[in-house]
């Protein structure tokens, strides 16, 4: 599947120690700070490991799709997975910090949500933000995604080979009808 300039496939589990890097260096730590959003000031972890993403790619329910620029190279990942006959999940939703705002998280979310429908026949796609994330709150607004009541706890208990650095962390649970 090709969309803009990035053309997309699905993972296979040989891709799962690719895919846990690319979302480290994107949502933690130092290299994230690249990025215009991270969560490098809430939590100091490895967000997942590679057993933790194929655990996810061995999920019949779910797809992990990758994203390469036109030298073939990954520049962007996401994770859908059907959670009921309607309702999908978005998530592990990445880009190369260094590429980041130049358009490539908006084709890759375009992507995720024409899969979800076509290929998953799911109605609509909900996710989940750290409630303290304005910015990336405002930029899935700006998709069409509206903030529901639901919120959802943060896993303090789950974190990989790291810590919070916030003890008031909670996700907020965005959904769009697709
Ligand atoms: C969220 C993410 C996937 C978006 O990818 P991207 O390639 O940067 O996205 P785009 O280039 O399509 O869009 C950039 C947007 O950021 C906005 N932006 C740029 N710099 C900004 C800043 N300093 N503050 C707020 N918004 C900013 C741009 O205006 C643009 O929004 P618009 O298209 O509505 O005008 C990417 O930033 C990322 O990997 N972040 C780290 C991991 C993460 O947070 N994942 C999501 C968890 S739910």
């Amino acid at each position: 599947m090709t969309a803009g300039s990035l053309t997309f496939r699905t993972a296979t589990v040989e891709d799962a120690p690719v895919i846990a890097a690319l979302v480290k260096s994107a949502y933690r730590g130092e290299s994230s700070r690249a990025g215009w959003t991270t969560e490098a000031d809430y939590v100091a972890d490895e967000r997942i490991d590679a057993k933790g993403v194929s655990d996810k790619i061995n999920d019949p329910a779910g797809v992990i799709l990758m994203a390469y620029d036109k030298d073939g190279v990954l520049a962007a990942c996401c994770e859908l997975l059907k959670k009921s006959e309607k309702l999908g999940y978005f998530g592990l939703f990445a880009v190369d910090p260094q590429r980041q705002a130049g358009g490539l998280g908006r084709q890759v979310l375009a992507a995720a949500e024409a899969y979800a429908k076509n290929e998953m026949k799911v109605a609509g796609l909900e996710m989940q933000v750290i409630w303290l994330r304005d910015e990336l709150i405002s930029w899935y607004q700006r998709r069409g995604y509206n903030k529901t009541s639901e919120t959802k706890p943060f896993p303090y208990e789950h974190l990989v080979n790291g810590k919070a650095l916030r003890d008031d962390l909670y996700f907020t649970i965005l959904y769009k009808d697709l």
